[in-house]
């Protein structure tokens, strides 16, 4: 089979997907598909009409990879891809959308409003603790952490070189451990715990600077919580339409009571896929080593 890897793009991620990308490649050859590397500009569509690979790894990453747009230009080239499809994309991408229907399945989210960045900017739209959040973006780009002794909001948000567009969501903070779990196809694979090293949470340092973070899986966490942690990451791949391979990330705050509480952040459609990244780690904890893994999404793959 001839697969296309798309990488690059024109969002703040471009770096971060240029290696999940070249990662991917790599392996995917190492297994014996042809694969020819895509750096995903705006002749894209030419590009795989000319092409006309068998199926199209997307490794893609935020707006324009990850929000339904590729998709839409697979669809309509009737080429098979990995991951989601047009409407999941879409609605995954948008944090508030996603919180949304998750909740309306019964999703644990903390509260949150959207809202212009230079509203955010003049008072407190809510009490801190709070998180403020581009409501499309990933890797934490634009992520800023509200606290209690914060007297004003974050002047960056209103600056004019604010890169990450107007809508900002304003959620309340939650404390707590960092957990993460990985969805591939109808099966929820292990849990993580993520440790930022050096960092206050898992910020787009701690995410990919080597050394940034560790990383335990499967995590030590209560039995139950595991698996509650297992069963709300794939309720909410399935609540959203997701396809293929997804991973959802949680806090939960065990600080008041063993139970604790578990709340869901957000749904990524398209995670990382360099070999230490979550999702690969998590699948070869199942037994799928990042060749197997890659694999079973090339095959998986459907327009
Ligand atoms: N947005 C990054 C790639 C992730 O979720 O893994
Ligand atoms: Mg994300």
């Amino acid at each position: 089979k001839h697969v296309a890897v798309l990488m690059g793009g024109f969002s703040s991620e471009r770096p971060v997907s240029l290696s999940s990308g070249n990662a991917c490649a790599d392996a995917l050859e190492d297994v014996g598909y042809r694969v020819t590397r895509v750096d995903v500009g705006r002749d894209v569509a030419a590009v795989l009409g000319e092409l006309r690979p068998d199926v199209a790894f997307n490794a893609l990453h935020g707006p324009y990879g990850e929000d339904g747009t590729i998709q839409g230009i697979l669809e309509y080239l009737e080429i098979p891809y990995t991951h989601s499809g047009v409407g999941a994309s879409a609605l995954a991408m948008h944090k508030q959308q996603a919180k949304r229907i998750a909740a309306s399945v019964g999703i644990p989210v903390a509260d949150e409003r959207v809202m212009h960045r230079l509203e955010v900017e003049l008072i407190h739209p809510m009490d801190p603790p709070y998180v403020v959040k581009p409501v499309s973006e990933g890797s934490s780009f634009g992520v800023l952490i509200v606290h209690e002794d914060h007297t004003h909001p974050p002047q960056s948000i209103g600056s004019d070189d604010w890169p990450y567009g107007d809508h900002i969501m304003v959620e309340r903070f939650v404390h707590g451990r960092e957990l993460t779990c990985a969805v591939m196809g109808d099966q929820a694979l292990g849990v993580t715990e993520i440790f930022p090293i050096g960092h206050s949470f898992y910020d787009y340092e701690a995410k990919y600077v080597k050394g940034g973070s560790k990383h335990e899986y499967p995590a030590k966490i209560l039995p139950n919580i595991y698996q509650k942690i297992q069963k709300l990451s794939l309720m909410a791949h399935q609540a959203l339409g997701c396809r293929g391979v997804s991973r959802s990330d949680f806090r939960y705050d065990d600080r008041f009571s063993e139970d604790g509480e578990v709340v869901w952040l957000e749904i990524n459609t398209q995670p990382g896929m360099t070999p230490t990244s979550l999702v690969p780690e998590l699948a070869e904890l199942a037994g799928y080593d990042f060749g197997e893994l890659l694999t079973w999404m090339v095959e998986d793959a459907s327009c």
